[in-house]
Formats: C-alpha cells, sequence, structure tokens
C-alpha cells in the first residue's frame, strides 16, 4: 500500500458534521442502455446517500458505471433508461420530475463538470459573455454579479485581463478552470464532477485539485467526485464508494476504507496503486481477468470470478450490502459473503 497515499487519507479527517442531513438520496437504482443484443445493466441496485457538505468519492475501473450514474442524477442520460429504484434531491423525486422542471434545476441547484468540459466551450464568445451568458439564462444577473464573478476568477487564478479573450487563446487547464468558475457562479447545491483534472498533465492537475480543495471548503460545496485515481480520493474525499459493474461493492469514510478496506476488489486496487518511490521495486500487482458483460449481469457476486478469497456461495448467489462497525460511527457498508454472519465461516482466513 502506498504510504503517501494513506497519509493524505489521514489528512481527510472524517467529521461527523457531514453527516447530519441528506441532500441526494438514491435507493436501488437500476439504469440500463438497450442495445441490439439486449441490454446493457450500467447501473445495477445501487443505493447511497450524498450529505450537505461533504465530497463523495466515486471510484472503479473503466466502464463500471461511474458516469452512468452522473448522467443519470442530472437526467441527461443519452440512450439509457431508468428501469427501477429512487433519486430524491433535496426531497424532490428526480425519476419522475417533468423535463421542463428538470431544465430549472440544472445549473443553479445541480452541476456536473465533465473530464473535457472545456469542450462545452462556445468558440466564438469572449470569455465574460459566456459568465454573463449564464447568469442570464437563469435568471441570476443582478448587480452583485459583477462582483461575483472577479472573485471566481481570483480564486480560481485566471487574471481578470483575460476576460475578453476567446476560449482557444487558452491552455487546456485553464479552459478548466474557467468552466468551474461558471459551474459556481450559480451556486449550485450539488457539484458531480466526473474526472475535472484527468485530461490534465500533472503539475496542471496538481494545482487545480489544490485550489478545488481549498474552494470546496470555502464554500462548504457537496460534491460527487467521479475518479478512477485514489490518489485524488485520498487529497480530497471525506467518504468513498467502490463500484463495479455497475454496483456499489464498498462505501465508507476513506481513512478507513484506505486502512481497513473490507472488499477484497478494493484491497485489490488499493494494492495495484503504483508507487514510484517504491525501493524494492517490485512488479505493478494487478487483478486478473475481467469484469463481468453488462449485458448479461451476473446474479452471483459481480466479482467472484476475479477473487482470490472465492468460495462455492460466490458463484452460485448475489451478495446483500452488510452494515461494518468502525470506531468513528462513521456508516459502512461492503457486499461480501464473507462479512455475512450467515456465511463468513466458509471462508478461509487468509
Ligand atoms: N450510450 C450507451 N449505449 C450503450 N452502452 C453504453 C452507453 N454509455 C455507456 N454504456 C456502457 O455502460 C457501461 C458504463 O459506462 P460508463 O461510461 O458509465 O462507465 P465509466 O465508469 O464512467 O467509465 P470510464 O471510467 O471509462 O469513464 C459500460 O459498459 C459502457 O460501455
Ligand atoms: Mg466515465
Amino acid at each position: 500500500m502506498t504510504s503517501s497515499i494513506l497519509s493524505s487519507a489521514r489528512k481527510t479527517q472524517s467529521n461527523d458534521r457531514y453527516y447530519n442531513k441528506a441532500l441526494l438520496e438514491i435507493k436501488n437504482l437500476i439504469v440500463e442502455y438497450p442495445v441490439k443484443e439486449g441490454n446493457v445493466r450500467a447501473i445495477d441496485d445501487v443505493s447511497l446517500t450524498l450529505y450537505r457538505g461533504e465530497v463523495l468519492g466515486l471510484v472503479g475501473e473503466s466502464g463500471c458505471g461511474k458516469s452512468s450514474l452522473g448522467f443519470t442524477i442530472l437526467k441527461l442520460l443519452k440512450g439509457g433508461v431508468i428501469r427501477s429504484g429512487e433519486i430524491s434531491f433535496n426531497d424532490i423525486n428526480l425519476v419522475t420530475i417533468p423535463e421542463g422542471e428538470m431544465q430549472l434545476l440544472r445549473g443553479p441547484e445541480l452541476s456536473m463538470i465533465f473530464q473535457a468540459s472545456q469542450n462545452a466551450l462556445n468558440p466564438l464568445q469572449k470569455v465574460l459573455n459566456h459568465f454573463i451568458d449564464t447568469l442570464k439564462t437563469h435568471y441570476r444577473w443582478n448587480d452583485e454579479s459583477w462582483q461575483k464573478i472577479l472573485e471566481l476568477l481570483n480564486r480560481l487564478e485566471i487574471p481578470e485581463s483575460r476576460l475578453e479573450d476567446y476560449p482557444f487563446q487558452f491552455s487546456g487547464g485553464m479552459q478548466q478552470r474557467i468552466v468551474i468558475a461558471l459551474t459556481l457562479i450559480l451556486n449550485p447545491k450539488l457539484i458531480i464532477a466526473d474526472e475535472p483534472t484527468t485530461a490534465l498533465d500533472v503539475l496542471v492537475q496538481a494545482r487545480l485539485l489544490e485550489i478545488l480543495k481549498e474552494i470546496i471548503k470555502e464554500y462548504d460545496l457537496t460534491v460527487l467526485y467521479i475518479t478512477h485515481d485514489l490518489g485524488i480520493v485520498a487529497e480530497i474525499t471525506n467518504r468513498v464508494a467502490i463500484m463495479y459493474a455497475g454496483q456499489i461493492l464498498e462505501i465508507g469514510d476513506t481513512q478507513t476504507i484506505f486502512q481497513n478496506a473490507a472488499h477484497p476488489y478494493t484491497r485489490a486496487l488499493i494494492e495495484a496503486i503504483p508507487n514510484v518511490k517504491d525501493e524494492e521495486k517490485k512488479l505493478l500487482s494487478f487483478i486478473p481477468g475481467h469484469p463481468p458483460d453488462l449485458r448479461n449481469p451476473p446474479l452471483i457476486c459481480c466479482f467472484a470470478d476475479r477473487c482470490s478469497y472465492s468460495q462455492d456461495i460466490c458463484h452460485s448467489k448475489k451478495p446483500q450490502s452488510i452494515n461494518l462497525n468502525f470506531e468513528n460511527g462513521v456508516q459502512h457498508k461492503v457486499k461480501c459473503f464473507i462479512y455475512d454472519d450467515r456465511y463468513g465461516h466458509l471462508f478461509d482466513q487468509k
């Protein structure tokens, strides 16, 4: 396990104040993409709660359904269908809400920052016009707007002198900062950040992460932070949900996940973090095998075929979510038979 990542996770103190009021509650959500050969089940019975003022990391391998979950919350799924389940945002039912009402929520209430969201900037519009348009579209242009724009430019280290420039005159990192400023200008209650720094080089990414961390604290933002990078999770999140094959296999406080991961998949993910300073220069570990084909979602544990702990039960039934108790009192859930009182004895203590 990478020690530098662990020390970052220690700094991300768990704090009870986060876990009082739910802002977003998802229950037993199933989302599918109908395709020629059947249905791709991108979200498979997901339940999770996002509390006001917390940063919840959503982590998993490519194709496990992270972006689909983000798009489902914003009702921007292209080609996907919500088959069942509930999504409640601030007590509003997002599953049944009419599109006209949803449009009023997107931006001022719920917002999403995409991996390459700089593509969303209009090449024919100066940066200043993007701010004016965003505020006017949502009827938020007022006497304080100018002050707010300057404040955000300053926080995101975008020189005010560049407001008259066009998007193509900025670097990728700077364009991403403009997109983040445009998101924040509307004060959204919930931000879904889908790999917002992945397309950037390491140093630009590090600085942007630092700024994001400060802004999240300063503005008391609630964020669902989607990434496949556990280093970022350790840096920025309070809690983390581990996603695999459309399911949440483990969810808990970030520090606990790094120090006491319960699910064999989470452990394998943490073991696979490369460490350039590793003096032993040990070979990178990896998880043999592939995630299951989501066109035929498994009726057994979705990780069983790749799990070095698996027993017969894992290949014959689907595990339910089990609550684990850790000293910090933050709710921790895991989907694995090892922790099920009825089946735990079947596993060797490895
Ligand atoms: N429009 C679509 N039509 C059919 N299948 C889709 C569509 N969009 C996504 N999928 C499938 O749904 C599953 C989840 O995809 P999704 O993009 O949500 O994963 P992800 O975790 O965000 O991956 P990544 O880390 O690569 O961004 C994948 O199997 C993907 O191929
Ligand atoms: Mg994605």
